[in-house]
C-alpha cells in the first residue's frame, strides 16, 4: 500500500503539549496533517496551567510547514471542549481526527481518595472525552467522515491497586467509545480505543530507567495514525500497545449455562455446583452490542 498521509485533514490532539500527544503531533504533522495542540499545561496531578506545553509543541511542528495551532482549553468543560473544536474550524474549517489523549494522575487508596481527586480525574479523562467528542462529532457528522481514538489503559481494563478514579474513567471511555460506535457507524465516524504503556511524566516514577528506555512514545504512534487515516475501517476495538507490541483485547461473552427455562426458581446451590460452567471463558466472544448478547439467554427464545 502507499503511505498514509493526512493531507488537508485536520487532526484535534488532546494533551498534545508532552508525553505521548506530543509524540501523536510530530507524527501526524510529518505526515502533512494540520494539528490542533491543544494542552492546559499543567502539573501531572491536574494542578495549575501554563501555555508554554503547547506553544512549545506548535514550534516544533514548523517543521513539517502544514500548520498547528495552540489551544489552551481543559478539556473538562463543555465550554473548553467546545472551544478546542472551534479553534479547528476557526482555524481550518473541519475537523477529521480527533485524539482523545489529555490526563492527569493522582493515585490514592481508595479510602485516602477524596471527593476532590476523584471529580478532577473522572472529569479529565471520562468528561473530558465527551466534551471534546460531542462537538467533534456534530462536525464530523456533517462532513460525513471521522476517526475517533479514546485512550483507555491497562489499569482499567485490567485492574491496580491505587487508582480507583483512573480505572473507572479509563473503562469509562471504553463505554463511549461504544456510543460512537453506534451512533457514527452509518456518518462514517469510527471510534477505538487504545492502552498504550509508554515513558512520560505519567510513567518516569513507576518503571526503572532501563525499561522506560524501550518505552518510546513513538511506539504507540503508528498504531494510533492507521486507526486515524482513511485506510482503517475497524471501529469499537481496543487494542494494547508498547514497546513495538500491538494487540487486540476485548471485553467478551461466554456462552456460560442456561440451567433452568425461566419458569423454575434456581437456587443458590445450582449456581455453587455449576459454577465451572458458569465461570468458563471457553468459546467467549466479542460482542457488537448488547443486543448481541440477548442470544446467548437461550431460555428466552
Ligand atoms: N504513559 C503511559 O504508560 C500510559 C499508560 C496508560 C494510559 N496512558 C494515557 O495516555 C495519555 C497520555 O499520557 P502521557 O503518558 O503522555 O502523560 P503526560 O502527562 O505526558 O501527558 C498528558 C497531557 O495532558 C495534558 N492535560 C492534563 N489535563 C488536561 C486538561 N484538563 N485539558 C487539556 N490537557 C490536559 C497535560 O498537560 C499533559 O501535557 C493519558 O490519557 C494517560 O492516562 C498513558
Amino acid at each position: 500500500m502507499g503511505k498514509i498521509r493526512f493531507d488537508d485533514q485536520v487532526v484535534v490532539i488532546t494533551g498534545a503539549g508532552s508525553g505521548i500527544g506530543r509524540a501523536y503531533a510530530h507524527a501526524f504533522a510529518s505526515r502533512g496533517a494540520r494539528v490542533v495542540v491543544n494542552d492546559l499545561g499543567g502539573n501531572r496531578d491536574g494542578t495549575g496551567e501554563a501555555r508554554g506545553a503547547a506553544d512549545t509543541v506548535v514550534a516544533e511542528l514548523a517543521q513539517y510547514g502544514g500548520g498547528a495551532v495552540a489551544n489552551y482549553d481543559s478539556v473538562a468543560t463543555v465550554s473548553g471542549g467546545e472551544r478546542i473544536i472551534a479553534t479547528a474550524e476557526d482555524h481550518f474549517g473541519r475537523v477529521d481526527v480527533l485524539v482523545n489523549n489529555a490526563g492527569v494522575l493522582r493515585d490514592k487508596s481508595l479510602l485516602k481518595m477524596t471527593e476532590e481527586d476523584w471529580e478532577l480525574v473522572v472529569n479529565v479523562h471520562l468528561k473530558g472525552a465527551f466534551c471534546v467528542t460531542r462537538p467533534a462529532f456534530a462536525l464530523m457528522k456533517k462532513n460525513g467522515y471521522g476517526r475517533i481514538i479514546n485512550t483507555t489503559s491497562g489499569s482499567g481494563l485490567y485492574g491496580n491497586f491505587g487508582q480507583a478514579a483512573y480505572m473507572a474513567a479509563k473503562m469509562g471511555v471504553v463505554g463511549l467509545m461504544h456510543s460512537v460506535v453506534a451512533e457514527g457507524s452509518k456518518h462514517n465516524i469510527l471510534c477505538n480505543a487504545i492502552s498504550p504503556v509508554a515513558a512520560s511524566r505519567m510513567t518516569d516514577d513507576v518503571m526503572p530507567a532501563e525499561i522506560l528506555e524501550k518505552l518510546k512514545a513513538e511506539f504507540i504512534t503508528p498504531l494510533v495514525l492507521f486507526l486515524a487515516s482513511q485506510v482503517n475501517r475497524e471501529t469499537g476495538m481496543i487494542f494494547n500497545c508498547a514497546a513495538g507490541w500491538f494487540s487486540r483485547t476485548a471485553i467478551c461473552c461466554a456462552p456460560g449455562l442456561c440451567i433452568g427455562d425461566a419458569k423454575r426458581e434456581i437456587t443458590p446451590e445450582e449456581i455453587h455446583d455449576n459454577w465451572m460452567a458458569i465461570t468458563s471463558l471457553d468459546d467467549a466472544v466479542p460482542l457488537d452490542s448488547v443486543v448481541d448478547s440477548f442470544r446467548f439467554m437461550t431460555s428466552l427464545f
